[in-house]
């Protein structure tokens, strides 16, 4: 692995174990991108990819040169005005009030490790060997402007990060117009574009669609990376499946408005460029500041889909989540809310954790409606206090009691968000983003709290800090219930306004690293009506979020499927709830329930004294086989084998890292009368090594069941609706 830096002809080329990312310096001085995908030699003749000749109707850089044009060359991090009339990664008005700069190489650094992004979440290395990163400075001489690009390459992952960092040296403000991470120009667009979309109950669908001729994007302009669009896409080949071909995958370590945008040009020539969405964005950069752009993490596969995903499970597991619970295994939780919902008492919640320890439930969640006054959703956002109505003894001893039963109790917030019902607004009616003058927009009856401010931060810190200092608190969900509207911040001056939704995540950063290190043991999860900002920015701070509100099992088939593009295992909340199921009504047997469930970091959300005592004696089941078995489904290496984008079943799996067990789920979601028999290729086991299929006494090699199949057993062609089976191969 290494970065090499070849003076002679002026390339630069990272080298992964498997990967390589090349670009050269132009002869206008600006980078020119070479290459990007599996590793190749380093040769002399890599810059002679780049190919010049005149070509009609077009706009050249040099006088008496018609065959430099940046309209058609590949680049790094294109300008828009000087020939390229492709979208820019970048455009900066300057004092003159036009949008022209260049961006020229001066220098560059090549060093071991990864350094951090300043108050960004991102990638990281624990030792210096794991990989090496590039600096090249780039510089707009007439503005006294610096852009660093950034890139890191990993020894053994099969990624490429990216980032940009602006510099103004000059004497006058500049106006960051757009500030992208990264874009990238392939040779061709014979690609399709998948990306993860959806809404509220239904988030990360796969979609997918070839490219066309002009701009296809996805964005988020929502004030949060959204459940409508994920900050992630990929590029695959026709033929690419699951199993073989070539992707590549961009996926933004950010949680806030986004642009993921690819541009097909008139020669064929495809585009990425992905970063904050430019819309609705400026960002003002003053003499002696800087900007950093979030980090892009580009990856790569030649074997299908399933490897693509398995590079970033791996990087966003160990890599990009940190702290104590990075690698524990997740207790197995009961969260009241769908038990519940508002409506609770402190004798309640007892006699749930009670019940739930009888089962073996290790930790209890008090979800919404503790604190102010809080018995629906019109108030008390802010005022973290315990609501005394409700829990007279408070919250110390509500653990307390809790702890003896030998549960671990865990608590709900929402600190990013205020009632107006409340005293924190009754205090500070202009801590919430609004615009002077215009009427707010309320969402689920509540308001965003101006989190570009550090005082409201910190009065959040204080309040929460205070929560969680004197009850016996052993995980938080932090949720967040609504989108942006009337985005502006009664303290930045108007020439900054339109930086308030940035500052705000950054803020949101900032509250999240306060906490988490103050209180390293706890376990965090996130969490935001659902999975409306599952994203690789949360996961630095929390290592799990609340995948969706939908708990529906055959829902969830999709969005868990369609979660593991990106997201491991260990990062999907996933709990089984009651029937008929409260998003979509849906009755579906308990065992379908807790398979789905599994294969995600496991739990339980409704009234388990409520139930009957064959559904008691099946949860009991669940959890000591989730204990069992959850350092597998949490650190494993995930398969997806059927899709039910495509399929009346699913079917999943994931392999211990020795490749010696390995638990397969199966779903089917609706019955077929008289239908084929059914066979499965399994993945990723040792061909030469004999598996017991648990429960049975049969054997059969890692070749028979990866190549020959495995036969589905004959009781999965009997009738009902959502069946399913749970598989363990154990090697002997
Ligand atoms: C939305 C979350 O997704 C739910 O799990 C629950 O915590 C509610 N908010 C509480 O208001």
């Amino acid at each position: 692995m290494g970065i090499i830096f070849d003076g002679h002809q002026q390339v630069f080329h990272l080298q992964g174990k498997d990967i390589s990312y090349i670009f050269t310096i132009l002869k206008n001085h600006q980078l020119g991108h070479i290459y990007f995908g599996k590793r190749i030699h380093h040769t002399d003749q890599l810059a002679s990819v780049i190919r010049y000749a005149p070509r009609a109707y077009t706009a050249c850089v040099f006088e008496g040169d018609p065959e430099f044009s940046l309209d058609y060359l590949p680049q790094e991090y294109p300008a828009y005005g000087k020939t390229d009339f492709r979208h820019p990664a970048y455009q900066i008005r300057v004092e003159q009030g036009n949008t022209i700069t260049e961006l020229e190489y001066v220098k560059h650094t090549i060093s071991k490790g990864k350094p951090k992004l300043e108050g960004l979440p991102a990638t990281y290395v624990e030792n210096g060997d794991e990989a090496a990163t590039l600096e090249v400075m780039l510089r707009d001489k007439y503005l006294d402007l610096d852009v660093i690009l950034v890139y890191t390459v990993y020894e053994n992952v099969h990624v490429i990060t990216r980032s940009a960092r602006f510099a103004n040296h000059g004497k006058s403000p500049l106006q960051l117009l757009r500030a992208l991470s990264m874009s990238l120009d392939f040779p061709d667009a014979d690609f399709e574009m998948l990306h993860l979309s959806g809404a509220w109950a239904r988030e990360r669908h796969i979609k997918t669609r070839p490219l066309v001729h002009g701009i296809q994007s996805i964005e988020s302009t929502r004030g949060a990376s959204s459940a409508h669009q994920n900050p992630f896409l990929a590029l695959k080949r026709k033929h690419t499946d699951e199993f073989q071909g070539e992707v590549y995958g961009f996926s933004l370590v950010y949680s806030g408005n986004f642009l993921a945008e690819v541009e097909v040009n008139h020669y064929d020539d495809t585009r990425v460029s992905m970063g904050i969405n430019p819309f609705d964005f400026t960002w003002v950069l003053a003499p002696d500041e800087q900007f950093q752009t979030p980090e892009v993490v580009l990856a790569y596969s030649d074997q299908g889909l399933n490897n693509l995903s398995q590079t970033y499970h791996k990087l966003y597991r160990t890599r990009l989540a940190r702290g104590t619970w990075r690698d524990e295994e997740r207790p197995v939780l009961i969260n009241n809310w769908e038990a519940t919902y508002f409506h609770f008492t402190e004798e309640k919640i007892l006699s749930l954790a009670r019940a739930a320890k009888e089962l073996g439930i290790e930790l209890l969640v008090l979800d919404d409606g503790w604190f102010g006054h809080r018995d629906d959703d019109t108030s008390s956002l802010g005022d973290w206090i315990v609501y005394q109505k409700k829990l007279p003894h408070g919250l110390k001893y509500l653990g307390e009691e809790i702890n003896k039963l030998g549960l671990k109790f865990g608590l709900w917030f929402e600190p990013e968000m205020i009632s107006k019902d409340s005293d924190l607004y009754r205090h500070h009616p202009d801590w919430l983003l609004h615009a002077p003058n215009r009427r707010l927009s309320h969402s689920r009856n509540q308001y965003v709290l101006d989190y570009s401010r550090k005082e409201v931060r910190d009065a959040i810190y204080d309040m929460m800090v205070a929560i969680l200092e004197n009850a016996p608190i052993a995980y938080v969900k932090w949720d967040m219930n609504r989108n942006m509207t009337e985005i502006g911040s009664a303290t930045l001056p108007k020439e900054r306004q339109k930086e308030t939704a940035h500052r705000y995540i950054l803020g949101v950063y900032d509250l999240m690293e306060r906490i988490t290190r103050r209180f390293p043991e706890v376990l965090f999860e996130s969490c935001a009506g659902g999975g409306g900002r599952f994203d690789p920015g949360i996961l630095h701070y929390m290592p799990q979020t609340w995948t969706s509100d939908d708990t529906d099992a055959v829902e969830r088939l999709k969005i868990q499927y369609g979660t593991s593009f990106v997201y491991p295992l260990s990062s999907m909340g996933a709990h089984v709830s009651a029937v008929p199921n409260h998003q979509v009504g849906r009755i579906t047997p308990i065992h379908t329930r807790g398979n789905v469930a599994f294969f995600g970091a496991f739990g339980y959300e409704l009234d388990i004294e409520r139930l009957s005592q064959d559904e008691k004696d099946a949860i009991k089941d669940q959890v000591a086989f989730y204990k069992a078995n959850r350092r597998l489904l949490q650190q494993g290496t995930f398969y997806r084998l059927i899709s039910p984008f495509q399929e009346n079943a699913t079917c999943w799996m994931v392999v211990s890292e020795d490749q010696r067990a390995a638990l397969v789920g199966y779903y089917k979601v609706l019955a077929l009368p008289n239908s084929r028999f059914f066979t499965i290729k399994l993945q990723g086991l040792l061909p030469d090594v004999q598996y017991e299929l648990q429960g049975t006494g049969k054997t059969f090699y890692g070749d028979e069941l990866m190549y020959l199949g495995f036969q589905l057993p004959v009781k999965t062609q009997n009738p009902g609706d959502f069946t399913s089976y749970l598989w363990k191969f154990q090697a002997k």
